[in-house]
């Protein structure tokens, strides 16, 4: 019999969406796991709204002040899904009540609020874990799987890519629902920490240790209507961002990321050469691996493009039958079951807090950069 582990769930977004589907997933298509999660506590501040979403999603209960579900004892789980300048208070108070902490990414604002929560969770001792949810795609899980195989051999260059083309308009205003992306006081960075800290986390699970970046960012919209203040101001974050790389293995790389490239909605992709073999995935189709290997017949070599839906690839044994894809959601549906897999084992889900912090300081080491147009340190610590 699994235990059951209460949620309490804060914010109704796309990711408050995201995670409750992944909580009413994972048991059925990981029967085996010794937690089973409960939908316990929703909370978000428009009442009305909350209890629709609490409804739809089958909470049992909803609740307008944060602190309450934090407190309550008829919460084990909370999950953190509002916006990143909320992430540090709600993680320290939830651990500080000895709550289970998950929180979507970035981590914190920056790496000083980081520190501050790796602290909390270390000290309260409870499970933790940051929702990098590209790491559990499975092409991109057989992509770590064959880097560690040492297949690649000698890596030498990472390329990774974050392109959208969703604020274009100078007319876009910042603030607000659905536009706190672009208030620099509530996102602590813009393309920086929103789209590259995606593709910082994969490169490092992947790669290691991001060693020195410099970077240029670009605020191509200097002022926009505030949406709660109702006043032109100035915008404080990188519209867009591009940076250079050095891993500690000796690879180097180049990351860029934008929300001014037309036509592309949100394409992430990612390359890594070694001197045996290269590696190409991206998000448009996540279910494939393109994969070239030197060492195959010099006639027929050539990208070989997977299919990434075998029940010998990563996670898809418990999903549908052979050549049938998943998809975006089913990401955090392993992240789920691989948090309640090992919450309390030697070897909790990563990333937890601590090496969330790790690509925290790389992304910080790239807005320094920005703006000091010289090489950074990260002081990376994996
Ligand atoms: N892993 C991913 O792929 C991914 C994708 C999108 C967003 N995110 C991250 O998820 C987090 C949320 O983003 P989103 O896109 O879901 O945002 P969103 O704007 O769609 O939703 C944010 C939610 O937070 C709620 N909220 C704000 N202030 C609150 C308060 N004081 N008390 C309770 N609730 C409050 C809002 O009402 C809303 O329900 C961000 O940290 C973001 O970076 C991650």
């Amino acid at each position: 019999m699994s235990k059951k582990i209460r949620v309490g769930m804060i914010g109704y977004g796309f990711m408050g969406k995201a995670h409750s589907n992944a909580y009413r997933q994972a048991t059925k298509f990981f029967p085996d796991l010794p937690y089973e999660p409960e939908l316990k506590v929703f909370c978000a501040r428009n009442e009305e709204r909350a209890n629709q979403f609490a409804s739809n999603w089958g909470y049992d209960q909803v609740e307008k002040d944060w602190r309450k579900v934090v407190e309550s004892e008829e919460v084990d789980l909370v999950d953190i899904c509002a916006p990143n300048n909320m992430h540090k208070e709600i993680a320290i108070a939830a651990a500080e009540n000895g709550k289970w902490v998950l929180t979507e990414k970035p981590l914190s604002m920056n790496v000083a609020e980081g520190e501050e929560m790796v602290t909390a969770v270390k000290k309260a001792g409870v499970p933790n874990m940051v929702w990098y949810n590209y790491r559990r795609i499975p092409a991109v899980t057989l992509a770590k799987n064959i880097i560690d195989k040492g297949s690649l051999g000698k890596i030498f260059h990472y390329r990774a890519n974050f392109l959208q083309d969703w604020t274009i308009s100078s007319d876009l205003p910042q603030g607000g629902e659905g536009l706190w992306r672009l208030d620099v006081n509530v996102a602590g960075s813009g393309v920086t920490g929103d789209l590259l800290a995606h593709c910082i986390d994969t490169a490092m699970w992947l790669n290691g240790p991001i060693t020195e970046v410099t970077a240029v960012t670009e605020t191509f919209i200097k002022e926009r209507q505030h949406n709660i203040t109702g006043k032109v101001e100035k915008v404080g974050i990188d519209d867009a961002c591009a940076f250079l790389a050095k891993f500690e293995n000796g690879s180097i790389a180049i990351f860029e990321s934008t929300r001014y490239a037309r036509g592309h909605k949100a394409l992430y992709t990612f390359e890594i050469n070694g001197e045996n073999s290269s590696i190409f995935w991206d998000l448009h189709d996540l279910h494939r691996l393109k994969y070239f290997d030197h060492g195959d017949d010099a006639l027929t070599r050539g990208w070989r493009d997977v299919h990434v839906t075998d029940s010998e690839h990563p996670y898809m044994d418990k999903w549908w039958v052979p050549g049938l894809n998943i998809g975006f959601e089913h990401s955090f549906t392993h992240g789920v079951a691989d948090f309640f897999a090992s919450a309390k084992s030697d070897k909790p889900a990563q990333p937890d807090f601590q090496n969330a912090l790790q690509t925290q300081k790389v992304c910080e080491a790239v807005i320094n950069s920005g703006n000091s147009r010289k090489w950074e340190n990260t002081y990376v610590e994996l």
